[in-house]
C-alpha cells in the first residue's frame, strides 16, 4: 500500500515547536486555534472500551500506555472529570491556571477534580520535557522516552510497561509507525494488551495492523467511530490531504463536507475475543 510522509511533504500544519516545552500552555493554545478536538472525541470511545477491557480481563484496575502522550492530555481527560475545552480555557495567557509557571497550581488544578483511581497510565513520547511535565503534574505514573522509531526500549522502560492491559494513541500515527509498535508490543506481549488508535487522515494503519497480526491480534477499523481531529489549517493543506486520500482510495466525504480532518479508529484485540 502507498504511504504518506509524516509531514505530508511540508504541507501539514507544523505543531512540532510546541511538543517539547516545560509547560503545556503553548501546546494547548496552538491546538485550540485549529480546534484540535480528537482527545475529547476519543474520550467517549476510550471510556466504554476501558470498561469492556476490564470486564474481558477480569480486572478492576488497568495499566494503559498512551503512545505520544505529550503533556498528558489523554491521561488528564480519562482520569478526571474534565474536558479538553476546560484545559484550553486554563491555557489562556495571564488568567489561566495552566499558563502559570507554578507546578503546585497545575497539580492542584487536577487533584481538585473528581478522579477515577483505577487507571495507571504510562506515557510514551520522546518529547522529554512534555513527559516530565505530565509526571510532575501527576497525570501519568511513569514514562518511556526512548524514541522507538530509532532505538530499542531500555530494560528499565520495558519493566515499566511489561504488564500493560491497553495501548492507546491519538494524534501521533504518522510520527509513530510499525517500528514503534513492534518494539512496544515485543516488550508487552506477555500481557497481550489491546491496542486502540485514532489515525488522522490520510495516514494509514495497515503496516501497524500487520505488525500486530504477527503478535496474534486481530485489528478492525470501526468506521462508525470515525471522529473529528481538527480543522484544516489552510486551503493548501486541505488540497494536499484530499489528494492523498484520493490516491489511497479513502472515503473523503466528511473532509469534503466539513472544514475538519477526521481520524479513523482501529481496535486490535487478541484473536478470538469479539471486537464489537
Ligand atoms: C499532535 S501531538 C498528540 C499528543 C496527544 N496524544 C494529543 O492528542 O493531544 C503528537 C505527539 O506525538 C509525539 N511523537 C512524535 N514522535 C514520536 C515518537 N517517535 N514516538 C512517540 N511519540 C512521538 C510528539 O512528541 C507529540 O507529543
Amino acid at each position: 500500500m502507498k504511504e504518506v510522509r509524516h509531514d505530508l511533504n511540508g504541507s501539514k500544519h507544523d505543531f512540532t515547536p510546541t511538543y517539547n516545552n516545560r509547560w503545556p500552555d503553548r501546546y494547548l493554545r496552538a491546538h485550540r486555534q485549529l480546534d484540535y478536538i480528537i482527545p475529547q472525541q476519543a474520550k467517549s470511545v476510550f471510556e466504554p472500551l476501558i470498561e469492556r477491557c476490564m470486564q474481558a480481563r477480569q480486572k478492576t484496575r488497568l495499566k494503559i500506555i498512551d503512545v505520544g502522550c505529550s503533556y498528558g492530555i489523554n491521561a488528564s481527560l480519562l482520569s478526571h472529570r474534565i474536558s479538553l475545552d476546560e484545559l484550553y480555557v486554563e491555557a489562556a495567557p495571564r488568567t489561566g491556571v495552566l499558563s502559570t509557571r507554578d507546578i503546585d497550581k497545575h497539580r492542584a488544578y487536577f487533584t481538585d477534580r473528581p478522579r477515577r483511581g483505577d487507571l495507571s497510565i504510562i506515557g510514551l513520547d520522546p518529547s522529554k520535557r512534555a513527559v516530565e511535565y505530565a509526571m510532575r503534574a501527576g497525570l501519568i505514573e511513569a514514562a518511556v522516552t526512548s524514541n522507538l522509531e530509532h532505538q530499542d526500549i531500555s530494560d528499565s522502560e520495558a519493566e515499566l510497561i511489561r504488564d500493560a492491559d491497553l495501548i492507546i494513541s491519538t494524534g501521533c500515527i504518522g510520527y509513530v509507525t510499525d517500528r514503534t509498535f513492534r518494539r512496544l508490543y515485543t516488550a508487552t506481549a506477555a500481557s497481550r494488551p489491546w491496542v486502540a488508535s485514532f489515525v488522522m487522515h490520510p495516514f494509514t494503519y495497515s503496516a501497524i495492523a500487520e505488525t500486530l497480526t504477527g503478535f496474534g491480534l486481530a485489528t478492525q477499523e470501526m468506521p462508525e467511530l470515525l471522529q473529528r481531529q481538527r480543522r484544516f489549517s489552510t486551503q493548501k493543506e486541505k488540497r494536499v490531504i484530499l489528494n492523498a486520500m484520493k490516491m489511497l482510495k479513502m472515503d473523503d466525504r466528511f473532509e469534503r463536507s466539513t472544514s475538519y480532518i477526521y481520524a479513523s479508529f482501529h481496535l486490535s484485540v487478541p484473536t478470538g475475543i469479539p471486537v464489537g
